[in-house]
């Protein structure tokens, strides 16, 4: 008990020293921003015009100082370019001299070369922003601070693997790598970095499988891992995701079934699994999916009917299921989406006739029910879709005449019936819209005057 008081005192002394020498003296900090500025371009040198005096860098545009009582000393917290367009490299930037960087923003400017390993050096770092530049090479983060929360790279040319070592940021709440050439699997342990709310990750060369790990990051609310080259199913712990609002995972190689745990992500908004090899039927359980106004599942390999519970999803605005092999007939519950702008089950086996129900879409925009083998008449209830901007029904088996009703579409840009077996004439108003582009009705049985 005696000897505790000289032990703290002791290491106080000893943390101090370490503070003391890890503040990094103000004019280093203005020197090595000024070495900087001189390797960039003439344009961004006059751009920076305003980082000169040495003996005040914290007045400097962009750059934010904080005092801070370790570092005993006011020293520059933060740089922030973005969209300043500094052109060059980050190569000659002294990362040694900045260590009390908590924010570093060159987001959307004209920086080239690598991404630079020495920015591992920054420690108290919290955001790293240099998405939109044209950064290239392997992304370093094995010595990256762990403190950062915020990790934007997006929109640059950085290749490579994403490397493991990111399992280490166990603080980042967003971490955006999209849009760049990334090859390699995604690592499983970024399923350890619980905090996360987006995980964006695509168009890149991502290949491999969805890892079940990412089963673990419940904070998610944005998730998109689209456009890329993952294969494999979706893995049914995504259905722990429950404060999902976004899920993006069109354009990939994904195949398999839709797992029906997804229907538990009950707040989720926009769903899209296009353009991949995904078959068997649509789950009925996704009418469990409320809040969704945007639904896709275009190119893929579904069968079996259109559920019925579809029709539970009041909230849609879009709904896309064209290029599959879909078939019975359309139910008449769709009826009920009275919100959807864009309804599309272009290129199915559907059958059956087209319900008059449909009628009652009024802000429908596009209906596209071509490529499939619909039958009977086109129901003069379509007339009522005052805001349709195209209509196509091409290659049915559709039969009778063309409702003049069809005629009060005054929105109406593209319409095409051809293809089908439709006869009578050619009702006198069907070009009554000023805005229609095309119309297309070859292939079928009508007579009269094209008005
Ligand atoms: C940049 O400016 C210096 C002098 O200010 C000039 O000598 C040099 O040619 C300029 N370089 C370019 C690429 O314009
Ligand atoms: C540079 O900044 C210091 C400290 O704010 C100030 O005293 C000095 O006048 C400035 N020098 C010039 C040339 O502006
Ligand atoms: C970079 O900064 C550190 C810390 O201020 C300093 O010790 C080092 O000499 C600098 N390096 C260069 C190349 O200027
Ligand atoms: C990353 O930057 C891009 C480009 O500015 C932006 O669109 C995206 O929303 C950012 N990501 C996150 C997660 O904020
Ligand atoms: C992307 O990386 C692949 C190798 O993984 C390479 O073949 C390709 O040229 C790169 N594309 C671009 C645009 O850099
Ligand atoms: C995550 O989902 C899987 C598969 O649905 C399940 O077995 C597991 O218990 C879930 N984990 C948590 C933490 O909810
Ligand atoms: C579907 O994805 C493939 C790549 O997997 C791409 O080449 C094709 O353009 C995509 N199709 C559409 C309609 O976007
Ligand atoms: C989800 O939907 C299915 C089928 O419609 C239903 O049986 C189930 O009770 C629903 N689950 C929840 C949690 O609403
Ligand atoms: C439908 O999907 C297949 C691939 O499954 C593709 O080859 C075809 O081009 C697609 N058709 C349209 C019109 O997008
Ligand atoms: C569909 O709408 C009709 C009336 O328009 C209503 O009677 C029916 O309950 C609705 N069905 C569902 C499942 O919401
Ligand atoms: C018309 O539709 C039939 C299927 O109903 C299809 O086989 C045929 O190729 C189509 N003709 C043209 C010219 O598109
Ligand atoms: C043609 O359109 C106008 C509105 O642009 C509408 O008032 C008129 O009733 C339409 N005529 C027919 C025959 O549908």
């Amino acid at each position: 008990m005696e000897t505790e008081p000289p032990k703290v005192l002791a290491s106080l002394t000893v943390l101090l020293l370490l503070a003391t020498a890890l503040a990094p003296v103000p004019g280093e900090q203005a020197r090595a921003l000024l070495v900087w500025k001189a390797s960039l371009s003439n344009q961004s040198q006059h751009a920076l015009r305003s980082w000169e005096n040495m003996s005040a860098p914290c007045s400097w545009l962009g750059v934010r100082c904080t005092a801070h009582q370790r570092w005993r000393q006011t020293a520059i917290s933060g740089i922030s370019l973005r969209g300043m367009r500094p052109r060059g490299t980050l190569e000659s930037l002294n990362f040694s001299a900045l260590t009390t960087l908590t924010c570093l923003d060159l987001s959307h400017n004209y920086l080239a070369g690598a991404f630079p390993p020495g920015i591992g050096v920054l420690r108290e770092l919290q955001a790293l922003l240099l998405q939109g530049n044209q950064i290239r090479g392997s992304v370093h983060l094995g010595k990256m601070s762990s403190n950062l929360v915020t990790l934007n790279l997006s929109i640059n040319h950085l290749a490579g693997h994403i490397p493991s070592e990111i399992g280490h940021l166990r603080h980042l709440v967003t971490l955006d790598l999209s849009s760049n050439n990334l090859s390699g699997s995604i690592p499983s342990n970024i399923g350890g970095l619980t905090k996360l709310t987006t995980l964006n990750l695509f168009e890149n060369n991502l290949s491999g499988n969805i890892p079940r790990e990412l089963g673990y990051l419940v904070n998610l609310e944005d998730f998109d891992l689209s456009e890329n080259t993952l294969s494999g199913s979706i893995p049914n712990s995504l259905g722990n995701l429950t404060k999902l609002t976004t899920l993006h995972l069109f354009q990939n190689l994904l195949s398999g079934q839709i797992p029906r745990e997804l229907s538990y992500l009950v707040i989720l908004e926009d769903l899209d699994l296009s353009n991949n090899t995904l078959s068997g039927s649509i789950p009925r359980n996704l009418g469990n999916l409320t809040e969704l106004t945007i639904l896709r599942l275009w190119v893929n390999r579904l069968s079996g009917q259109i559920p019925r519970e579809l029709g539970y999803l009041v909230n849609l605005e879009n709904l896309d299921l064209s290029n599959n092999t879909l078939s019975g007939s359309i139910p008449i519950i769709i009826a009920n989406l009275t919100k959807l702008t864009y309804l599309s089950l272009f290129q199915n086996q559907l059958s059956g006739k087209i319900p008059r129900e449909l009628g009652y879409h009024v802000n429908l925009q596009v209906l596209d029910l071509s490529q499939n083998t619909l039958s009977g008449s086109i129901p003069d209830s379509l007339g009522n879709l005052i805001r349709l901007k195209t209509l196509q029904i091409f290659q049915n088996r559709l039969s009778g005449p063309i409702p003049p009703e069809l005629g009060y579409l005054v929105n109406l840009e593209g319409l095409d019936l051809s293809n089908n077996t439709l006869s009578g004439s050619i009702p006198r108003n069907l070009c009554n819209s000023t805005k229609l582009t095309f119309l297309r009705l070859w292939k079928n049985k009508l007579s009269g005057q094209i008005p």
